[in-house]
């Protein structure tokens, strides 16, 4: 069973979803309230960020119970509730995996910091003696994801490896018990019905031995890890990690892994979408592209090159928790929607599967919070210099006009814009023209009409500044201007636009289908 070869993901930023007692923090009741509007939406399964028990140092990626639900988003009860529902309105459910590290509040890690160094607790992470004459100096020059050094210092003078925040000490995967401890927690989810994992950071997990200091510059940043030369990442060991997980995976037919591969290489990438590894995989590209039509089609070409190697199925996504919303990236106001609206109808005519993250389909920009409101690890990490990703995590507007709503009806954990009001669901809903209708009616048509086949693109001459694709042995073309003018369209029969046509001329910032 393949259905994720061509399905679309909704992307549950859990925190961000919708609250059902009221603490102003989304949780996995509130989930269950809303699928019917995922299933309006006609997605064909839901993705949640971690909901696992967790002191929430960086929002839930610092799992300190990776087989509980934090009490903040519901118990394990809420969760079976939440899968059944889901399976009734013919949804299927990933969960997030977090395999690179564990919370600092982990009881690994607290049994780790109480015993002595060279220790077996010590050896399920990566403590190492400091270097200088007084060890005060970082075992290696690694640094975090987040800013500053990849390691901290304990009361007995050793240190400890976090590619991430303080909180979110590496496993060691060289240690048995750690590998022993995933395949438990993978067949927890499994047999409790999930249909799959997002697999965070799966470039991770293995280091290189001796953790030698990393030779050539090494950037920060989520999206930009994983380059030549960086030994943080994209380490030979991973891959049977990875093979561990299918294994266990393969006993459950028709579950789908789908891993977060910062690696910007196309044959490496590829390499963890070999058919016993994982069954898709993120890139980043569309993620840093920007709207014109030479980066749009550069990114396309890669990340298909990246699969087609391996014969794997593309994965496409223009926005996540981690990144800036698609709106306000392609510049903001009117033209980022009208841009964004065009990306959409360009992702979802690709082959593959697309994930939409929450709030995407409602256009929603980054929102502006106040300082003394932000609550990303990064703006810390950063000696506030990097305002970190809360802009993009603000609470889902359902309906009303006030900040709540309908979201919460207490205090949304982080603030909601006045402006919103426009924005929610409830009154894309009964507008045609809102953004929330467009992506509607491009998923009903990718999976009612009969040109969405094909696992490769042809490309069409088109305009400067514009592009024009075919799927492969399909009558499906897709046309993006990115340019200033009106231009023309290829020939076909218009199926959909992000905007109304110019008088049969496509207007700037806009795509259409044909067929
Ligand atoms: C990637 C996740 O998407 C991000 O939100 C998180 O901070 C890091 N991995 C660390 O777990």
């Amino acid at each position: 069973m393949t259905w994720w070869r061509e399905a679309v993901v909704y992307q549950v930023y859990v925190r961000s979803f919708a609250d059902s007692d009221g603490d102003g923090v989304g949780d996995l009741d509130g989930v269950r309230s809303r699928l019917g509007y995922l299933e309006l939406l006609g997605v064909d399964a839901l993705w949640l960020t971690p909901f696992y028990t967790s002191p929430m140092a960086d929002h839930g990626y610092d799992v300190a119970d990776p087989r509980d639900v934090d009490p903040v988003f519901g118990d394990l009860a809420a969760f079976d509730r939440l899968v059944t529902a889901a399976h009734e309105h013919g949804l299927r459910v990933l969960v997030d995996l977090v395999p690179n590290h564990t919370s600092d509040r982990h009881e690994w890690f607290r049994a780790a910091l109480d015993a002595a160094p060279g220790s077996p607790e010590r050896a399920r992470y990566h403590f190492r003696p400091g270097r200088g004459p007084d060890g005060d100096e970082p075992p290696n020059n690694w640094s975090s994801v987040f800013g500053g050094p990849a390691w901290t210092r304990v009361s007995d003078g050793e240190w400890y490896l976090h590619l991430f925040a303080t909180g979110q000490p590496d496993l060691n995967w060289t240690n048995p018990e750690v590998w022993a401890d995933l395949e438990k927690t993978l067949r927890f989810w499994l047999d409790r019905g999930v249909d799959g994992f997002r697999i965070d950071v799966a470039h991770g997990m293995s280091k290189p031995e001796g953790l030698p200091d990393s030779v050539a510059a090494v950037r920060t940043g989520l999206l930009t890890g994983g380059r030549d030369g960086d030994p943080r990442f994209d380490d030979e060991g991973v891959h049977d990690v990875h093979r561990m997980i299918r294994a266990v995976v393969d006993h459950y037919p028709g579950r789908v892994t789908v891993g977060e591969i910062s690696v910007q290489d196309n044959a490496r990438f590829g390499r963890y979408l070999r058919p016993d590894e994982l069954h898709l995989g993120f890139n980043s590209r569309l993620l840093q592209a920007p709207f014109t039509a030479t980066a749009v089609r550069r990114a396309v070409e890669q990340s298909l090159a990246s699969t087609a190697a391996v014969s794997a199925t593309p994965t496409w996504a223009l926005g996540s928790h981690d990144v800036s919303r698609p709106v306000t990236r392609y510049g903001g106001g009117e033209q980022g929607t009208w841009r964004a609206r065009a990306m959409a109808l360009l992702t979802l005519a690709l082959p593959g599967t697309v994930v939409v993250y929450n709030g995407e389909e409602l256009g929603l920009p980054d929102a502006e919070i106040p300082d003394e409101a932000l609550q990303d690890p990064q703006w810390e990490r950063s000696g506030h210099t990097q305002r970190g990703r809360d802009g993009f995590r603000v609470p889902v507007p359902w309906e009303g006009g006030a900040p709540g709503y309908g979201f919460t009806t207490g205090v949304p954990w982080l603030p909601m814009p006045d402006g919103y009001g426009r924005l929610t669901v409830a009154e894309q809903l009964e507008d045609t023209r809102s953004s929330l209708s467009l992506l509607r009616r491009a998923v009903e048509l990718r999976r009612t009409h009969p040109g969405f086949t094909g696992t490769d693109v042809e490309w069409f001459g088109a305009p400067v500044g514009c592009l024009a694709f075919r799927r492969t042995g399909s009558t499906l073309v897709c046309a993006l201007n990115t340019s200033t003018d009106v231009v023309p369209l290829p020939p076909g029969d218009l199926l959909l636009s992000s905007r109304s046509l110019d008088d049969d001329l496509l207007p700037p910032d806009t795509a259409a289908w044909l067929a």
